[in-house]
């Protein structure tokens, strides 16, 4: 047992935008909480006024502790230079816990000077997976979930997949994600403070479409981002904003479609906004279209229909509540789903989800409470020898040895007790597996029994 009266050291990590606003909320309640001494570390990951310093002004957060400004560098470099940098600043502040949130460089970067410090490392959105390996994130999220201590997962699926991969289900805690505590504490503020419908002189009433990407499968290839523009400048009648990242600027301008768009009478690209302009945009738009984890669940807690500008997605729930539609890179499905929801009230009005499953706005109130009975246990250390002896009870089926008649994904999955977790084609692509899609004998199906 811990006396009552030992503060928790706990070091909280950020490196980019979505950390700041996924984290605001746990931040400040950590910060005023007098049983916990806390050290802020930024990266340096984001660092722009656009992508950094507007963050900490609007969501009302210190100035980090530390800022190690790694920069832009190559992913290898930019991580390995903050594993230097980190490990020095947790050397001199022996933490009880080291906190990061999300997929990121910085948070990988974060979890292995835990671990190889034998510090506990508590990982914020736990569990989601793309079961995408091509994406750096994916990579990111799979290595930093070995490593943790405390793994605050934000919705039942992401606990399945923390199980699938062999963590103790001890180490996993369900306490939703923080962005809807985010969404919640700011979505008032934003409504009344913001003025960028004004600043952009959108009339009352003005339909638009909110437009994010900086995905590098979509936006580091010439063809992909070509053929994204050029569909969206076909899609005439759809009045485009487009706040746009850093990262999506340079490539625009690298693939000569920078005039096209400047010149364009329906893509409005601006610079990033901040979060309250942020919220106020998604609150007035009519649908979001993006390639961003962030967006896709502010799109459900906002109730606003979501196109995807992705393949897979780390976020099936929203597809589940009805609220996002994948379009992958396929640009004749992208131009019919937006016509449609531009169009057809019935549609739209079909794709407004009616339940958010990322949770109540309480998850940073929840993580502190299980850090603190951890402490208070004496349970925030690494253990030494700990396994798991059950193998989790994953299948790959081949679908041409299936006797029955052909089903769909959520017929399957009640007759055989068992949850569909990534399906592949003939040649091996990876295919989501929305519930209505129906099983072809020609596919492989990744199954987890129950
Ligand atoms: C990173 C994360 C991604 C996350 C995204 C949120 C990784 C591998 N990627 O992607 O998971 O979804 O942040 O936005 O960790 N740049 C600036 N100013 C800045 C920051 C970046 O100009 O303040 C430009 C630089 O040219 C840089 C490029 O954006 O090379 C990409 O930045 P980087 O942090 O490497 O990746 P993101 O695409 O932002
Ligand atoms: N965001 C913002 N201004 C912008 C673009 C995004 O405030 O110009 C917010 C957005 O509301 C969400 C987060 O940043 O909360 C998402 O960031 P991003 O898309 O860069 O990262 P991802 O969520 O894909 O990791």
């Amino acid at each position: 047992m811990v006396s009552k009266m030992t503060k928790i050291k706990i070091c909280l990590i950020t490196g980019t935008r979505p950390e700041l606003i996924k984290v605001s909320v746990l931040l400040k309640l950590m910060k005023k909480d007098p049983q916990i001494q806390l050290t802020f570390i930024h990266s340096g990951q984001h660092y722009d006024e656009l992508m950094f310093g507007s963050f900490l002004r609007d969501l009302n957060l210190p100035n980090p502790d530390y800022n190690i400004e790694v920069g832009s560098l190559p992913n290898s470099v930019q991580t390995g230079k903050m594993l230097i940098s980190l490990n020095d600043i947790i050397y001199r502040i022996v933490p009880d816990l080291i906190l990061a949130q999300g997929d990121t460089n910085t948070v990988l970067a974060a979890a292995l000077t835990s671990f190889k410090n034998n510090i506990p490392f508590g990982h914020i959105e736990a569990g989601i997976r793309s079961f995408d390996m091509r994406m750096p994130e994916e990579i990111n999220r799979v290595l930093t979930g070995s490593c943790a201590l405390l793994n605050f997962a934000p919705t039942q699926l992401s606990v399945n997949n923390l199980i699938d991969n062999g963590i103790l289900p001890n180490r996993i805690f369900l306490v939703g994600n923080p962005i809807v505590d985010a969404v919640h504490e700011n979505i008032e503020i934003a409504n009344k403070k913001s003025k960028i419908d004004q600043n952009l002189e959108i009339e009352s009433g003005k339909k638009f479409v909110l437009l994010t990407m900086h995905r590098p499968s979509n936006v580091d290839n010439r063809e992909n981002l070509k053929n994204i523009i050029e569909t969206l400048l076909q899609n005439k009648e759809i009045l485009y904003i487009f706040p746009a990242h850093p990262r999506t600027v340079k490539n625009i301008k690298k693939f000569n479609l920078y005039e096209e768009i400047q010149t364009s009478k329906n893509i409005r690209m601006i610079e990033p906004v901040n979060y309250f302009d942020m919220l106020k945009l998604m609150n007035l738009s009519s649908f979001i279209l993006t390639d961003s984890g962030g967006l896709q669940e502010e799109a459900v807690i906002l109730k606003k229909p979501c196109i995807t500008l992705r393949e897979n997605t780390e976020r099936p729930e929203s597809i589940e509540v009805g609220a996002n539609i994948l379009v992958g890179t396929d640009m004749q499905k992208l131009k019919s789903v937006s016509t449609n929801l531009w169009t057809n009230k019935v549609f739209y009005k079909s794709m407004i989800p009616h339940e958010n499953p990322f949770g109540d706005g309480n998850s940073s109130k929840k993580m502190i409470q299980i850090i603190k009975d951890a402490h208070q246990k004496g349970k925030l250390q690494i253990p030494f020898i700990e396994f798991k002896n059950t193998i989790p009870h994953c299948k790959l089926i081949d679908t041409s040895s299936l006797d029955e008649d052909l089903i769909t994904v959520s017929d399957f999955e009640k007759e055989k007790s068992c949850i569909i977790l990534e399906i592949f084609d003939y040649e091996g692509n990876s295919i989501f597996p929305s519930p209505n899609l129906e099983i072809t004998k020609k596919m492989k199906l990744k199954a987890r029994f129950i």
